[in-house]
């Protein structure tokens, strides 16, 4: 059994954090999104994962993911030529590395936070030839839902459907074995959508009229889909809260109160300030004079000063200084900088480029 994780596509929701770096590589609660997927299929015994990117991103990504050792996992690179294919097109450019056997897909923008083991270990025993898990979900119209007969036999797979006809989404991991291929071949073959991608539910589609054995099992687990600014600042929230290692690596002055459950990392001055966690704070952060307060991740080498923030996620090197009014529930990408302008002037200033989005 393979894997395949997908590090490509446009990340067209993510704009403008997406325009600097492909979105799997931004931090949900100070981990790149993408590593939650491969810790995922490392947990699950699978040891081989094709990472496919977009055309001039291979040195990015490698970068960040390497060989797949730090995992005990062998990585092999697949590009996708075009971005925009669809993920049924990501399937297909993988045929050759994944080498006949079977494999699953995990979006590089899922998060399933009870693991896959035993998703995959059901797919392998009852010799299924396609599977798709399925969770509820109440704003199923922008994904993928299952439709099935009174027997639980999944019968149609609607994308994006305007009126779904029950409350189930299905996810993104999707379970093949090797006779997925024959659908991209011959006079039945599947045909991009009208949004101009292969889409996921053709492959599936052509195998169940093709009498071959698709099965879908529901994901009892917590499912989270960050694809989106309230989804990223929701998940960092809960992980956050479930998944954070309380440790203070750096100094911390008597002047400074910590409280709850908060990560700080090496190197950080915290001075004449108050942290109410849950918080996590990577290496060479700055704190001085301020309030941060629970749900909030701060990566590395951030500057805050004279300001309050709570239940925000800040990129690397992001500078807030003396803001007046409390900083709640945003998102703050990579060098941003933040600050008052002194009470001086009555008016707001910008400096700000495509995409942004501000609320005052
Ligand atoms: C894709 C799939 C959709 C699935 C979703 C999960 O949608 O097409 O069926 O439910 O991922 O994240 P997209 O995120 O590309 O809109």
């Amino acid at each position: 059994m393979k894997a395949i994780i997908p590090t490509g596509g446009m990340g067209t929701r993510m704009r403008p954090m997406s325009f600097y770096i492909n979105k799997h590589f931004l931090p949900v609660a100070n981990k790149p999104l993408i590593f939650y997927p491969i810790e995922a299929v490392a947990d699950s015994g699978v040891k081989e994962i094709c990472i496919t990117y977009n055309p001039g991103g291979l040195d990015l990504v490698k970068e960040y993911l390497g060989d797949g050792s730090r995992w005990g996992l062998k990585f092999n690179y697949v590009v996708q030529e075009s971005p925009r294919g669809g993920l049924a097109d990501i399937v297909r450019v993988c045929e050759k590395d994944l080498e006949g056997d079977k494999f699953l897909l995990h979006l590089g923008d899922n998060i399933f936070t009870d693991g896959i083991k035993l998703q995959v270990d059901r797919f392998l025993k009852e010799k299924l030839n396609g599977m798709v898990t399925m969770v509820k979900h109440k704003d199923n119209k922008r994904l993928g839902v299952p439709v099935f007969d009174k027997n639980g036999k999944l019968t149609d797979y609607l994308e994006k459907p305007e009126n779904p006809p029950n409350d189930f989404a299905i996810p993104g991991l999707y379970f093949f074995d090797n006779n997925v291929f024959k659908c991209f071949e011959g006079k039945g073959k599947i045909t991009p959508s009208d949004r101009g991608e292969l889409e996921i539910r053709s492959p599936y589609m052509w195998l169940i009229k093709n009498g071959f054995r698709i099965d879908v099992v529901e994901y009892k687990g917590k499912w989270l889909d960050p694809g989106k600014f309230d989804d990223w600042i929701d998940s960092n929230q809960y992980l956050l809260d479930r998944t954070l290692d309380p440790k203070i690596l750096s100094d911390v002055g008597n002047d400074s109160k910590i409280s709850g459950r908060v990560y700080v990392g090496k190197g950080c001055v915290i001075k004449n300030s108050e942290i109410r966690g849950p918080v996590s704070i990577k290496d060479n952060v700055s704190i001085i004079d301020s309030y941060v307060g629970p749900y909030t991740s701060i990566d590395e080498d951030c500057l805050i000063e004279g300001s309050k923030i709570e239940n925000c996620v800040l990129m690397t090197n992001v500078k807030i200084l003396k803001v007046k009014q409390q900083i709640d529930n945003s998102l703050i990408g990579p060098e941003a900088e933040i600050s008052g302008n002194g009470g001086h002037k009555d008016c707001y200033e910008f400096f700000v480029g495509e995409k942004a989005n501000i609320k005052l």
